[in-house]
This record gives structure tokens, C-alpha cells and sequence, in this order.
């Protein structure tokens, strides 16, 4: 059991909620019904389930089983179908240009790991597909709304202006905002919010 696992196994309840992130459920266009979209570490599954009421084809992976039975768990309450697969985000090799949206709240990973995984992630994206993610920043570290208290796992935004630099950024913003998912994510946070659109001509060679 790693430590997602323990802390997702402590309760039935949903630790950040039952509902989507807010970020991504305003700022995600409406996409054709059947769109295939990742949620991207989704734990407990909240954006899943969402976005499979959306009418999305929708796989949520992540490396806490236990948080993916719970995903499952939400979606058979709530009447709609998810995938969720199992795998450790940093080896796992991600389908090139497969998803018409990539979405994602509070994945943090130790920086050394940041360019390869998102590298991958905007690999995965479709031309003309969409990102949208939202992270805690490092202004975030004296702040009890949430997020992890290890420096190195926070983001700049900085990295994502490199990252990013083949997408065509219509949000690229860090900000503060009131947090209300769940029981640990209370109140105000600084986040970086991020909505990118895959260029038609990035063809994914390097
Ligand atoms: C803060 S939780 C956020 C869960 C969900 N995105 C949400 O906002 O409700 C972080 C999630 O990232 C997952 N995670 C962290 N590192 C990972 C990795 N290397 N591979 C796959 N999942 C990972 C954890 O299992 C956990 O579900």
C-alpha cells in the first residue's frame, strides 16, 4: 500500500469531494459526445465522473488501487461508466496523440520528473486537443488549504512556460483561489491554472 492508498483507505468519504475540480469543470469546452479524455491521476475519481456525465469516454489513471475502486465506486452510484487503469505516471508510456482532452487537479510529483511526464502527457493530446490542469504553486507552502508541504513537489510557473512552449496556452495564470473539495482542500490557495490547446502542427517528433 503506498501512501495514497493509506490515506484513501482511512475513510469511505471522498477526500476531495464528490464533485469536479472547479477549475476544470468551468473551463473545459464542450467537446463532442464519446471524446476520449484522461483524467490524469484522479485518485478517488471526482473529475472522472463528471466528465463521464458529460457524456465523455473517459480513463482515469492513477498507481492508488484504492482510490480507483473508490472511482469506481462513484461512478456506479452516479449511473455512468469509467475506465480506471492502474500504473505509476512517471513509467508509464502514455498512447501518442489518442486523447481529444487531457485533465488534471493536484498531481504532484518530485521536479526532477515534471518535464518527462508532462512531455509525455502533451504527447497524448490529439492536435487541436485540450489541457487543462490546476496545481498548487510554491506560494502555496505556508498555506493550510491543502497540498503537499515538500517544496520539491510544488510547481513554478516558470516550468510550465518551458513545458508548455509547444502548446498554445489560453491560460497560463497563477493566481489565488477558495478552495471547497472535500476535507482537505479548505479555503485560500495558490494555484496555477492551465488551459492549452495542442497546435494542429506539433506532430509529436523530437
Ligand atoms: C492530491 S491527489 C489528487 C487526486 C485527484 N486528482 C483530485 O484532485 O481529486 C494526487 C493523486 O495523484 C496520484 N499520484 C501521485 N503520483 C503518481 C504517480 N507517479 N503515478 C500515478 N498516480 C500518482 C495519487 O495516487 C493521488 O490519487
Amino acid at each position: 500500500m503506498n501512501t495514497w492508498d493509506q490515506r484513501f483507505s482511512r475513510s469511505s468519504a471522498y477526500l476531495y469531494g464528490e464533485q469536479p475540480n472547479q477549475w476544470i469543470a468551468s473551463a473545459l469546452p464542450e467537446l463532442p459526445k464519446g471524446a476520449k479524455v484522461l483524467a490524469l491521476a484522479d485518485g478517488e475519481g471526482r473529475n472522472s465522473v463528471w466528465l463521464a456525465e458529460q457524456g465523455y469516454d473517459v480513463v482515469n489513471i492513477d498507481y492508488s488501487q484504492v482510490g480507483l475502486e473508490k472511482a469506481q465506486h462513484l461512478a456506479q452510484r452516479r449511473g455512468v461508466a469509467i475506465q480506471t487503469e492502474y500504473a505509476d505516471l512517471i513509467a508509464y508510456p502514455l498512447p501518442v496523440a489518442h486523447f481529444d482532452a487531457v485533465v488534471c487537479s493536484f498531481f504532484h510529483l518530485p521536479s526532477q520528473y515534471h518535464a518527462l511526464v508532462w512531455q509525455k502527457v502533451i504527447d497524448a493530446i490529439k492536435p487541436n486537443g485540450y489541457l487543462l490542469v490546476q496545481v498548487f504553486s510554491h506560494d502555496q507552502l505556508p498555506l493550510n488549504s491543502g497540498g503537499p508541504k515538500d517544496p520539491d513537489l510544488l510547481y513554478r510557473l516558470e516550468d510550465w512556460q518551458n513545458m508548455l512552449c509547444s502548446m498554445q496556452n489560453q491560460v497560463l495564470q497563477q493566481c489565488q483561489t477558495q478552495l471547497d473539495e472535500g476535507s482537505l482542500h479548505q479555503g485560500v490557495a495558490n494555484v496555477i491554472n492551465i488551459k492549452s490547446v495542442k497546435q494542429e502542427w506539433c506532430d509529436n517528433e523530437h
